[in-house]
């Protein structure tokens, strides 16, 4: 671990442009990483941080050919939506790059050849699967089949998303093309390999040795991958879509979107500043890697093995993962719908960023999956932002407008209580940056929140609106000290609520937000004016609560009529079964109500041959008069049978769905009557 490094180098995982980012992304990876950013700009150190949207990989293209686009047109779409939405929640990065920009594919492809030319790679042919119909190879998503270890029918050719395992195709059971649906065959290819296991025993010491501080679920899954073996990885493709492999003979091949994507932390570096190298390369630079737990093996084992092949590089000082958070109590997945999208939050709570943020940050997944649920953000927000720091806040300032014209009044002697108040400041200061040099978030934003609650009850037991009556000296005194609560909060909770805070320093006319001045029990001057107040926070009823889960259940319902799909295929008939059937089109001529039933009407039928009755149950479902001269498909070879004493002289094919819904099947066009049906 690196102690006062030179400079900060902060990277963000890059999100995939291939669809909008949710609660989860903000809450694993990013409330994270700007809260790190900034505190550490704060405090005055040199910090940058980067991110871009990671624009390769084959959910991109299957992306783009169901929709019948291209995949720059996926990717420019996400790319420019991604990048408002971490805009419109403050996320600072300095900068937002893409892995399709020009100088990604130069780095990308430099920093391939650089490791081709050392001989670090294994180039060696095997058999993969390649779609015969479609003509090409079948990389990792272009495959599907049943997981086995789960039986998970539509698992992925690098993943089962229902079991977490990662898989390789040749796992597959009963493997598809996710092209043509055909059956894959086997056919030879060549491909670059990084060789791990050469590695094995540098990632040993580097990992379970050297960084035994990293968070425990991360070293966990490093020891585990580690102690299973390390097998080579490859790191080409056989597709169309992403940086070209450059090098002579690999026609139709690209990295790999694990290879070039964490290099495209070292392309947005190079576009951000012409003194890229000093980040990347002085083994005075601490660079941290802020991921969710699906990307560990990516950067703490193939990334900083491809870091140390090169030679050049420094390695990342830590990588602080989240686990994931889920969505009242499902996991978050887009294809579901089983999400909050950010763009979709702020159109329900406008202007309500921070309270997201505080939710987020305050229940964040940091050592084990967790929950998000609207009622916990409804009483975060009423609880705690608004009762607690709101309320204080809102009192020193309501009550220092009205007893002193919104001057900060002087402080006069200090009694015990007041003293041990002050003392609390620099105090709680200090555990909200050691919980935060230590990348533990909840615990640092619960220290800030503490110096809120301690400004709240100081009120509270002070009681100044009593005080005021006999002793407006005694008053003066506190609400100076809130007043030096109040400023030190809008410092020390800059970092996770940085849209409230600058309200808040306009609040107190002043924009002191470094956090050196923070602990400081004199911010605001005797005689310093503040604005007129106005509310940090404001209560969320009942019923904008009630709104989203009821959005929720309306896509859980959605989503279970769209899984309970049609029942199964009954047993295989020959041609000849078929052809027994006589189908005919035949128009209804005359349709009563059977009496006595509910269900039944007596429908008389042009079917070309002869007029004949047919008894139908759609009575529930079709006014009689209605129906009358519609022409319909008509079974008429089938057996008599006599209902309610009526005999019934053929079956009138209808569809019928899940909810049992009837409508006709019937001639896209109107045809003559008694035309057969096959
Ligand atoms: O899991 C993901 O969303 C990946 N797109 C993260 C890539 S991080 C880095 F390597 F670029
Ligand atoms: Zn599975």
């Amino acid at each position: 671990m690196i102690k006062n490094p030179a400079r900060y180098l902060v990277t963000s995982a890059l999100p995939y442009a291939n669809g909008p980012i949710h609660i989860g992304h903000l809450a694993g990876v990013y409330i994270p990483s700007d809260i790190y950013t900034r505190f550490l700009r704060s405090a005055g150190r040199e910090v940058i941080h980067i991110c871009g949207s990671d624009e390769h990989g084959v959910p991109i293209t299957l992306k783009a050919r169901n929709e019948g686009i291209t995949p720059q047109e996926v990717v420019d779409r996400y790319h420019a939506i991604n990048k408002k939405a971490f805009e419109d929640f403050g996320i600072t990065f300095d900068i937002y790059s893409r892995t399709s920009s020009e100088i990604h594919y130069e780095t990308a492809s430099e920093f391939f050849r650089q490791l081709y030319d050392k001989d670090i790679f294994i180039e060696k042919s095997s058999n993969q699967y390649y779609d015969e119909e479609a003509a090409c190879f079948l990389a990792d998503r272009y495959i599907t089949g049943t997981c086995p270890h789960c039986g998970n029918e539509n698992a992925y050719g690098d993943q089962c998303e229902k079991c977490g395992t990662s898989l390789n195709a040749t796992d597959l059971i009963n493997p598809r093309s996710v092209i043509s649906g055909s059956k894959p065959v086997m056919k030879e290819t060549r491909h670059w390999f990084l060789p791990l296991d050469k590695y094995e025993g540098w990632l040993r010491q580097w990992i379970l040795e050297d960084h035994t501080e990293w968070k425990s679920n991360v070293y966990g899954q490093c020891k585990s991958w580690l102690d299973a073996g390390l097998q080579p990885r490859a790191v080409s493709r056989d597709l169309d879509w992403g940086v070209p492999v450059p090098v002579e003979g690999a026609e139709g091949k690209v990295l790999y979107v694990w290879f070039d994507a964490p290099i495209g932390y070292i392309s947005a570096t190079r576009e951000l500043t012409p003194e890229w190298e000093k980040y990347w390369k002085d083994p005075e630079t601490k660079m941290v890697h802020f991921i969710g737990k699906d990307n560990i093996v990516f950067h703490c084992i193939i990334f900083p093995t491809m870091l140390r092949a090169e030679g050049s590089y420094i390695l990342p000082d830590n990588v602080p993962a989240n686990e994931f958070l889920n969505l009242e109590n499902d996991k978050i997945s887009t294809s579901r719908n089983w999400a909050v999208w950010l763009h979709e939050y702020l159109q329900n709570f406008p202007g309500q960023q921070d309270v997201l943020r505080y939710t987020l940050c305050a229940n964040a997944p940091e050592a084990k999956d967790n929950d998000f649920t609207w009622k916990d953000f409804q009483a975060r927000n009423n609880n705690e932002l608004v009762a607690v720091l709101g309320n204080f806040v809102n009192r020193a300032l309501v009550l220092t407008d009205k007893y002193f014209n919104g001057s900060v009044p002087a402080r006069g002697a200090t009694d015990e209580y007041d003293r041990e108040v002050l003392s609390q400041i620099s105090l709680l200061k200090e555990k909200v940056e050691t919980a935060l040099e230590g990348y533990r978030f909840r615990e640092a934003l619960k220290e800030a929140m503490n110096l809120a609650r301690l400004g709240n009850k100081y009120l509270a037991d002070t009681e100044p609106w009593k005080v005021i009556k006999n002793d407006p000296e005694r008053v003066k005194t506190i609400l100076n000290i809130s007043l030096q609560i109040t400023a030190n909060l809008a410092i020390i909770l800059d970092p996770f609520l940085p849209f409230s805070m600058e309200r808040l320093r306009e609040g107190i006319n002043s924009n002191e937000s470094r956090w050196s001045m923070a602990g400081s029990d004199s911010l605001l001057p005797e005689g310093h004016s503040i604005n007129t107040p106005s509310l940090l926070f404001r209560k969320i009823e009942d019923d904008e609560i009630e709104r989203e889960v009821k959005r929720l259940l309306q896509t859980k319902k959605d989503n279970e009529d769209n899984s309970s799909s049609a029942s199964p295929a009954k047993e295989n008939i020959t041609f000849d079964d078929f052809s027994r059937l006589d189908i005919r089109t035949a128009t209804i001529t005359e349709a009563v109500k059977v009496p006595k039933t509910k269900k039944l009407l007596k429908l008389t039928l042009d079917t070309g041959i002869d007029h004949r009755t047919v008894v139908s149950g759609i009575a529930e479902y079709f006014e009689p008069e209605a129906i009358v001269g519609r022409q319909v498909a008509l079974v008429i070879n089938l057996a008599p049978r006599e209902i309610k004493g009526i005999e019934s002289q053929g079956m009138i094919l209808m569809a019928e769905d899940k909810d049992g819904k009837l409508v006709f099947v019937q001639p896209s066009d109107r045809v003559t009557d008694g035309s057969e049906i096959r």
